[in-house]
């Protein structure tokens, strides 16, 4: 079986021990994917995996065989910037950059969860729809990304600046 990553097929690995960071990284050398704690708690490694976020550090690449893969390499449109990416320039979402990828990739993910009614923890209302993406709501949903660098006041202005562009 082969893998589709960033939109190229690349074949799964005989080990089925690789984890699909391992392969990324490593193997495929889209080092746009951080290794954080390697143990499902930071989010720095989070990847789409048929639109999906995943953390890729629990993922075993062959999980993925036959499915899309998408990366922060694979997230913009050619050379112009994914709106989340200009987003988080704007909003100053990040410092050091180390949690970015991964920050920006699940909050991709959760505005499509969002746009398809899935509540989180915090949605007051279930029978919600559309579902009011409040800052609340962002925290919430985004919180299996951490960053040290405490940016995390920006990543939420971004998201829903981005959230409103989408809505309108
Ligand atoms: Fe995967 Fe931290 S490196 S969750
Ligand atoms: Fe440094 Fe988030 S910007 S960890």
């Amino acid at each position: 079986m082969a893998i589709r990553v960033n939109g190229t097929e690349v074949t799964s690995p005989e080990d089925a021990r690789i984890s699909l960071l391992d392969l990324l990284r490593e193997r495929l050398h889209l080092t746009g994917t951080k290794v954080g704690c390697n143990q499902g708690a930071c989010g720095a490694c989070t990847v789409l995996l048929d639109g999906e976020r995943v953390l890729s550090c629990l993922t075993l690449a062959v999980q993925a065989d036959g499915r899309e893969v998408t990366t922060i390499e694979g997230l913009a449109d050619g050379e112009g910037l994914h709106p989340l990416q200009s987003a988080f320039i704007a909003h100053d979402g990040f410092q050091c950059g180390y949690c970015t990828p991964g920050q920006i990739c699940a909050a991709s993910a959760m505005l499509r969860e969002v746009a398809a009614g899935v509540p989180s923890y915090v949605t007051a209302d279930l029978a919600e729809m559309p579902i009011a993406l409040s800052r609340e709501e962002i925290r919430e949903r985004m919180s299996g990304n951490l960053c040290r660098c405490g940016a995390h006041n920006g990543i939420v202005e971004a998201i829903l600046q981005v959230a409103r562009e989408q809505a309108a």
